[in-house]
C-alpha cells in the first residue's frame, strides 16, 4: 500500500509519499513566508497553498518515481490548524481521491509529528516532547490515546520565538535565526514560568522585547531566551519521565531542529539512564510525509476518523488504535 499525504495546516504546503513498510518515497514542501515584521495571514497562506499545490504534487510523484495511479490511499491533515489553509488540503485531497477512485482519510497534524519521530528513530514507547509553532506538549501513550502530561498555557514555543523575532525585525521563521545569534550571547536572567506540569512563554517574550527596546544586546537575549525556555521544557519533561517510569524520550516538531534543546534534553536523559531520540531535521517541521505515514497507520488499524476539517482538534482526543 502506498499513501500520499497532504499537509496544509498553516505556513507549509507539503506532499509526502510513504509505503506501508514505512519507506519514505518523497517529501516535498513549500513554505509561505510573511513579509518581515508580519505574522501569518491565513488568507495569504491559503493563496500560497492554492498556487503551488500542483507543482508540489508533480515533484513529489517525480521524486517517488511513480504516477498518481500507483497511490492506494490519500491522507490529509484535518486539524488542528487555520481553517482557510485546512480547506486547501481537504479539497485537494477530495479532488485527487475522486480522480484516482481511492479512499481519503483525515488525520491529526500533532499526532503525525509524533508518529514520524517514532518511524524514523525506531523508539517504541517514549515520553514525547512535541515542540512546534502552535504546540508545546509533553505526551505519553496510555490506554488508547496520547495523554498530555503538560503543555503551554498560552502560545507554543515556536510561535513565542517567532514573535520575539518579529519584534526585533527578523524574518519568519525566527527560531533558526535566534539559534545562530544565541551562540554569540551570554546569560541574563529572564522570567522562568513553570506551574506544575504546565508552561507559559508569553511573559518571557514581552520582557525580552521590552529589554531589547531599552538597548539590551540581541545576542544575550537570544541566548537567555533559549536557556530559560529550554530549561523549563527539560524540567517538565524529566518530571513526566519520572512519573510515568518511561525510559525513552522522543523530541519532535519544528523546534526539535534546535541543537541546544537537543543537547539539554540529551544531558537530562544521560543523567537518569534514559535513551534520547530526536526526529531527523528534514521531518521536524511540517511536511506531507508525516501525514502519509499516519494515514497508513490509521488504515492498517482500521481506525476511522471524523470527516472534514477540525481546526481546534486536540492531540488527546484522538483514538490511537495502532499501538
Ligand atoms: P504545530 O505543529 O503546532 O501546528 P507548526 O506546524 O506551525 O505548529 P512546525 O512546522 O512543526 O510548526 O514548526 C515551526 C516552528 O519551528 C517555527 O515556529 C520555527 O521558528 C521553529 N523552528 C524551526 N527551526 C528551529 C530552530 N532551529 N530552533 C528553534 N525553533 C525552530
Ligand atoms: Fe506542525
Amino acid at each position: 500500500m502506498i499513501c500520499l499525504g497532504i499537509e496544509s495546516t498553516a505556513h507549509t504546503f507539503g506532499i509526502g509519499i510513504v509505503s506501508d513498510k514505512g519507506k519514505i518515497l518523497s517529501n516535498v514542501w513549500d513554505m509561505y513566508r510573511p513579509a518581515s515584521g508580519w505574522g501569518i495571514e491565513p488568507i495569504k497562506a491559503k493563496m500560497h497553498h492554492e498556487e503551488i499545490k500542483n507543482k508540489v504534487l508533480e515533484k513529489a510523484l517525480a521524486d517517488a518515481k511513480i504516477g498518481l495511479k500507483d497511490i492506494d490511499l490519500i491522507a490529509f491533515s484535518q486539524g488542528a490548524g487555520l481553517a482557510p489553509c485546512l480547506y486547501v488540503g481537504l479539497n485537494f485531497g477530495k479532488e485527487l481521491s475522486k480522480r484516482i477512485k481511492k479512499p481519503l482519510i483525515g488525520v491529526c497534524h500533532q499526532i503525525a509529528h509524533v508518529e514520524i519521530g517514532k518511524l524514523c528513530t525506531g523508539v517504541k514507547d517514549p515520553v514525547t516532547l512535541y515542540v512546534s509553532g502552535a504546540n508545546t506538549q509533553v505526551l505519553a501513550f496510555a490506554e488508547g490515546r496520547y495523554r498530555c502530561f503538560g503543555e503551554t498555557m498560552d502560545v507554543g514555543i515556536g510561535n513565542a520565538l517567532d514573535k520575539f523575532g518579529r519584534g526585533v525585525g527578523m524574518d519568519f521563521p525566527s527560531g533558526p535565526k535566534i539559534e545562530v545569534l544565541a551562540s554569540k550571547g551570554h546569560y541574563t536572567e529572564l522570567p522562568y514560568v513553570v506551574k506544575g506540569m504546565d508552561l507559559s512563554f508569553s511573559g518571557i517574550i514581552t520582557e525580552s522585547l521590552t529589554r531589547f527596546r531599552k538597548g539590551e544586546s540581541l545576542e544575550n537575549l537570544c541566548f537567555s531566551l533559549q536557556e530559560t525556555m529550554f530549561a523549563m521544557l527539560t524540567e517538565v519533561t524529566e518530571r513526566a519521565m519520572a512519573h510515568t517510569g518511561k525510559t525513552e524520550l522522543l523530541l519532535t516538531g519544528g523546534v526539535a531542529a534546535n541543537s541546544r534543546l537537543q543537547e539539554m534534553l540529551g544531558i537530562m536523559c544521560r543523567e537518569r539512564g534514559a535513551v534520547f531520540h530526536t526526529v531527523p531535521k528534514e521531518f521536524a517541521g511540517d511536511c506531507g510525509t508525516n501525514i502519509a505515514w499516519l494515514g497508513i497507520l490509521h488504515q492498517k488499524s482500521k481506525m476511522k476518523t471524523k470527516p472534514g476539517i477540525l481546526p481546534r482538534q486536540r492531540t488527546d482526543e484522538v483514538d490511537v488504535g495502532w499501538i
